[in-house]
């Protein structure tokens, strides 16, 4: 078992397999490249694994692969398999935009992917285009289609923006709530690369653009879930994510670990470790060592709002979200 120097059992690894991405997302990344991590500086699929094999045998029993857009990396099939492979209990999930699932979620269920957590913003057109600043609801949508078809367990990813998208919330709902899919609203979360115009709603925003047409009841956190539930009358669960509440951190479980190799153990915390080197060295007792101590050094809280800092500095396409 993982436990940090807060007492937290650590059992969840997000792991960023590439920080590239084929959309240009308002509220992530909208003015790249200006400096891609060249392919040589990353760890390769092998090497990754090599060190979720490890910490998997020390307690993590959920992994989830993310970017950038995860689908965008070479071999990912194969990845997804030796992790399955290792123990097929592991609670698999992969988080992306969508776009390129027709294809690909196929071969990612039969490699042993779990679960999808696809970003949905809007079922416009383009709403969806001004956001990610390229034509994608097409391919989304059919996405999202083929990821049901397979048999892959699907979550969407909404995050509303004032006079972007804020007038979607409930369609959204509708459309996922129609497919039995869960909907998680996210609070935007101010980041210092992202476009400097927009502005997100709270949480409590968007509850209330729900309660115009559904009334709605709290559940609550589920486990160490950042998502607090609702539940509408006819019993259809939905998520909000709301970190400018900054009431999840108590019961944090989750570690990060970027292409580059660097673990990470806070979002809104700047320190991190690389276990690169012990890695290609083939040392992985060395890179466990690093991990437990990252862990030990993991933070109480977030930093996000110290010192009045609302900004998070870090660019959340390499970390991971
Ligand atoms: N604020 C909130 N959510 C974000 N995401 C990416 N950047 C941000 C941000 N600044 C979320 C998107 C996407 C997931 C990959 O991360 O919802 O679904
Ligand atoms: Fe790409 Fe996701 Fe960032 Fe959008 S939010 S630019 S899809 S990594």
């Amino acid at each position: 078992m993982l436990i940090d120097g807060h007492n937290r059992v650590v059992n969840y690894l997000r792991v960023s397999v590439t920080e590239r991405c084929n959309f240009r997302c308002q509220y992530c990344m909208p003015d790249k490249p200006f400096s891609w991590v060249p392919k040589e500086n990353l760890l390769s699929l092998d090497e990754l694994f090599l060190f979720i094999k490890a910490a998997m045998d020390e307690g993590i029993t959920k992994v989830r692969i993310t970017g950038g857009e995860p689908l965008l990396r070479e071999g990912l099939d194969r990845f997804i398999s030796m992790i399955y492979n290792h123990n097929p209990e592991v609670d698999l999930a992969l988080t992306t935009n969508g776009y390129l699932l027709k294809q690909t979620a196929e071969k990612l269920k039969n490699a042993g992917l779990k679960r999808l957590n696809i970003s949905l913003d809007s079922l416009r057109p383009e709403v969806a285009q001004k956001i990610a600043q390229k034509d994608v609801l097409k391919d989304v949508l059919a996405g999202i289609e083929e990821a049901l078809r397979v048999g892959l367990k699907v979550k969407v990813n909404m995050v509303p923006l004032k006079g972007i998208n804020d007038d979607e919330i409930v369609d959204i709902l509708d459309f996922c709530k129609d497919r039995g899919i869960e909907v998680r609203f996210i609070e935007y979360m101010e980041n210092s690369v992202a476009n400097t115009t927009i502005k997100g709603l709270l949480g409590k925003e968007i509850l209330e653009k729900i309660k115009e047409k559904y009334m709605i009841r709290k559940v609550g956190r589920e486990g160490s879930s950042p998502s607090f539930s609702y539940l509408l009358e006819d019993g259809y669960k939905f998520g909000l994510i709301d970190p400018h509440k900054h009431d999840f951190c108590e019961t944090c479980n989750r570690i990060r670990l970027t292409a580059e190799g660097y673990l990470i153990p806070c979002l809104y915390f700047d320190e991190a470790m690389s276990i690169k080197e012990a890695v290609q060295a083939g040392d992985i007792p060395k890179a466990v060592e690093v991990l437990k101590t990252v862990l030990r050094d993991k933070p109480k809280e977030n930093r996000w709002r110290v010192e009045g800092n609302e900004t998070s500095s870090r660019a959340f396409y390499e970390t991971g979200g």
